[in-house]
């Protein structure tokens, strides 16, 4: 008897966040959304049901992917804690790490100061919300690992401390920023092993990545 097929579902956070100073100003960084984006695109061509969640981002939203948009990390944790339970989550946001303290409700005047100190204060860590998540913890979670430094060993430590099943670490050093460019060099990291991924574009990146997946859960 054939069982009947049942579709994996994956959320994926892609894109910069952006934390509020005043009405017209915040905090953010460099992330295109690109990897991200291609990560749920590939995923949805092997017929998974994807969330993107996802950061301001000049992009086109994929195809056959529901997408919801986001500007702050406090956002976007509270959308991926909805759309749990899923089978797979996947981390590409550049997430900021920290907001500013006080949202100012009126535009800063230049003439207010010479000088003026925007206290920050820490973020919520969504991967490491989600991936010890009590009751809805997906079965797969990943990570990705922006180093510009000790990239493998870094990488290493957000695997444990993050309690996920896999992490991509990528490097952010000057000239092999990952966040703005097309391309990418990644390692995907396990409990297990390491497997290099040479430069190449990061659509193909993603559709190594989505085959990777799929054949986790054969
Ligand atoms: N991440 C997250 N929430 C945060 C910060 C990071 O979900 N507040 C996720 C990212 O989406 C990525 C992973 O955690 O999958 C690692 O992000 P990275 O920027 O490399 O590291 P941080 O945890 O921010 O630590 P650090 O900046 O100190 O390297």
């Amino acid at each position: 008897m054939n069982l009947p097929f049942k579709k994996l579902t994956a959320l994926v956070t892609a894109g910069p966040t952006q934390e509020k100073i005043d009405p017209v100003r915040f905090i953010s960084n460099y992330s295109s959304g690109k990897q991200g984006y291609a990560i749920a695109e590939a995923l949805a061509k092997h017929l998974v049901n994807v969330q993107l969640v996802s950061g301001p981002t000049c992009l086109t939203r994929p195809q056959n992917v529901d997408f919801t948009e986001i500007e702050s990390a406090s956002q976007m944790l509270n959308v991926c804690e909805k759309l749990l339970p899923v089978d797979i989550a996947i981390f590409v946001a550049a997430v900021s790490d920290f907001r500013p303290k006080f949202i100012y409700s009126n535009k800063i005047k230049k003439t207010s100061a010479d000088e003026i100190t925007i206290t920050l204060c820490k973020n919520p860590d969504i991967l490491k919300t989600i991936s010890m998540h009590k009751t809805k913890r997906p079965k797969l979670v990943i990570g990705f690992a922006a180093e510009s430094e000790n990239l493998i060993e870094n990488a290493k430590i957000k695997l444990a401390t993050k309690e996920c099943d896999w992490i991509i670490a990528n490097s952010v050093e000057p000239n092999n920023s990952a966040l703005k460019s097309d391309y990418n060099e990644i390692y995907i990291i396990t409990r297990e092993n390491i497997e290099h991924l040479p430069f190449m574009d990061k659509k193909s990146i993603a559709e190594h990545l989505a085959y990777k997946i799929i054949t986790y859960f054969k």
